[in-house]
């Protein structure tokens, strides 16, 4: 299936949760959850890619993860740090452009590097653009654009585009879809900015066993939906809602 086909929408976000319950259900630990987890999100990538989704942003860590045990914390560092040994073959052999947004500058120096260079190699890659959320948060990441502008420009006002040009990964735009996982409907500080039009979907499914047909069926189901960005006129899909959304501002901004 390809994106022409679903005709669905390019940027869709995870919020990956629910591992630590599902582990719990079958009397494991709750890192038992995340290391399951972090195998679905190699079959959610993939899935993705064949839909023809154009950017996937994945939250691995929040800010307020910190506060959780020592010892849960260091899994999640490692599994970052497999999971980037694992699959930059991968990655690379599909033109996948990856990146990393949030603070990982807490994460070990080798678990860095791991990330920096693959940055580097893919950064020119123009298939999907894969972004992990890592030491993430959405309000600190609009401060940080706030202040970056502060200091470049001194007494200037900001405007809306030009905030979206300095968040942290300006060209992955605005997210059309965002999915969350395991049953509770919070957005929990996730891609604040760029989830003002995006459709929303919660499911019940813990990250653990949300599988590659689940995904597409949500993406199947979301490229029905209407998306008319506070107009009346309609469209049938979400780039097209999107494109004619954009060329009306230009026409009302000129006139
Ligand atoms: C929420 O589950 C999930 C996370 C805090 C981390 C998500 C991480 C992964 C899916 C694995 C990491 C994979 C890679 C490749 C970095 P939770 O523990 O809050 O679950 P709960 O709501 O049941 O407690």
């Amino acid at each position: 299936m390809t994106q022409n086909e679903i005709c669905g929408p390019r940027h869709v976000a995870i919020i990956m949760d629910g591992n630590g319950r599902w582990a719990q259900e079958r009397k494991h630990p709750r890192v038992w959850g995340h290391i399951r987890g972090s195998q679905i999100v190699s079959q959610i990538v993939e899935q993705a890619d064949d839909c023809g989704v154009k950017a996937l942003t994945l939250y691995a860590f929040s800010t307020e993860n910190w506060s959780r045990p020592v010892t849960e914390v260091k899994v999640l560092f490692t599994l970052l740090r497999k999971f980037l040994k694992k699959e930059r073959k991968r990655i690379l052999a599909n033109n996948i452009s990856f990146k990393v947004i949030g603070d990982i500058s807490d994460l070990p120096a080798a678990t860095q590097k791991l990330i920096l260079d693959l940055e580097e190699e893919t950064k020119d890659f123009e298939g999907l653009k894969l972004t992990f959320a890592f030491g993430y948060g959405g309000r600190k990441e609009i401060i940080d654009s706030i202040n970056k502008f502060i200091k470049e420009n001194p007494g200037k006002e900001l405007e809306e585009s030009k905030l979206n040009s300095l968040l942290y990964r300006p060209e992955i735009g605005d997210v059309d879809l965002l999915i969350r996982t395991g049953g509770d409907k919070r957005i929990s500080n996730y891609l604040l900015w760029q989830i003002a039009y995006a459709e929303l979907w919660f499911t019940k499914t813990k990250w653990p066993d949300f599988t590659r047909e689940e995904f597409k069926n949500i993406l199947l189901e979301v490229s029905k939906r209407e998306r008319r960005f506070g107009m009346v006129s309609t469209t049938d899909c979400l780039e097209n809602s999107r494109k004619q959304a954009d060329e009306n501002l230009k026409i009302i901004r000129k006139n």
